[in-house]
């Protein structure tokens, strides 16, 4: 099995940031949406490295899912080239070392690359076995994080009001993820129930991941979007306009504390100032709990081009300084859930995160 069951392919959203196939991964090329919708087959276990670093791919899910898929690309490769079963295992090793030093802040990653070293750890003297067993769990990852995604959407759209307006930040849909969305997902149940519901994209300020993915997504997907710059969330709560909140989120600690996009702060803090629900919806496997608050979550810095050009052309002075976090931390008192596909996890969160774990 080298893909996707079809009657989970058939029930996702149109779009499929990565899929497992006998020629390699086929992923869908995410710098260049929405201009081009270009496909690229990743072969080698370095390739989809340099595809998570470069962001082809991205989104904390979809990064676990890639780093899962790049465990058997190796697999094949050294299977193709022969190896004895001991250099077998050991590039394995290296190569999952490998995909754990590219992007440190979703947790996702580390959890599937922990979850492919379990495979790799059982007792096997056989490349053989081990490539089917690594593929089936790879395949397993990719299908458990799409039916979350429905399940957090079936859980978060009973909490939307009716006709609401409802604002988002950065990209948590089917791209992101193994399909369908964790934000997102929850904007598209919502919207299958109530379709007067108005969905609002944050922009997304520097890589843009919500004017050209978001918007993109839900387009293919036929739900109405209206873009709008970063900056203006305050001015729209003000107006009336926003009744309701959710994001995606990059790690979530013990105490509920979630790293997210950086600017997804920011909107917490409008949210909570203007009486709007602030929530965050999020797998299982975005929840670290070994880490007790947000401040232990590493946040990755991207390079200062990011923020210093546009379409590769200078928009500031010479010579400036610059900070280019990723990611941003909001502290769990923002929050007024946490939405998982085992249900919502409401404040405190010590309590009721641990509870979903042991459920
Ligand atoms: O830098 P990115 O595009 O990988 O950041 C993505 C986000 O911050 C998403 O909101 C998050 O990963 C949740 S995706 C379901």
């Amino acid at each position: 099995m080298d893909t996707l069951s079809p009657a989970l392919k058939s029930l996702s959203s149109k779009v499929q940031a990565l899929e497992l196939t006998p020629d390699g991964v086929r992923l869908l090329d995410q710098t260049a949406l929405p201009n081009e919708v270009r496909y690229l087959t990743i072969r080698t276990a370095g390739e989809m490295a340099d595809a998570i670093i470069t962001m082809l791919v991205r989104g904390a899910p979809a990064i676990g899912i890639a780093g899962a898929y790049g465990v058997v690309l190796s697999a094949r490769e050294s299977q193709q080239k022969g190896l004895p079963f001991a250099e077998f295992k050991q590039q394995l090793l290296a190569d999952v070392d490998r995909l754990s030093k590219t992007r440190p802040t979703a947790v996702n990653l580390f959890w599937a690359l922990n979850a492919m070293q379990a495979v790799i750890d059982e007792p096997t003297d056989s490349s053989a076995k081990l490539l089917e067993r690594l593929t089936a769990k790879s395949l397993q990852i990719h299908q458990d994080d799409w039916k979350a995604c429905q399940a957090m959407g079936q859980h978060g759209a009973t909490l939307v009001p009716k006709g609401a307006g409802i604002i988002t930040h950065c990209n948590a849909g089917a791209l992101a993820t193994g399909g369908y969305g964790t934000a997102l997902g929850v904007i598209r149940s919502a919207f299958a129930n109530d379709p007067t519901i108005k969905v609002y994209a944050d922009e997304t300020r520097p890589r843009l991941q919500g004017a050209r993915l978001t918007t993109w997504e839900l387009v293919e997907d036929g739900i109405p979007v209206t873009l709008v710059s970063d900056n203006m969330s305050g001015s729209l709560m003000r107006d009336g306009k926003i009744q309701f909140v959710v994001v995606g989120a990059d790690r979530i600690t013990a105490n509920g504390d979630t790293a997210n996009k950086i600017g997804t702060y920011n909107l917490a803090i409008i949210a909570q100032a203007h009486q709007v629900p602030f929530y965050v919806a999020a797998p299982l496997s975005t929840i670290d709990l070994s880490l007790t608050t947000g401040q232990e979550i590493p946040i990755e810095e991207r390079d200062a081009s990011e923020i210093s050009t546009i379409n590769d052309e200078l928009i500031c002075a010479k010579g400036v300084d610059f900070y280019n976090p990723s990611f941003d931390v909001t502290p769990a008192s923002y929050i007024a859930g946490i939405i998982t596909e085992k249900g919502i996890a409401r404040p405190p969160f010590q309590e009721s995160l641990a509870k979903l774990f042991e459920a």
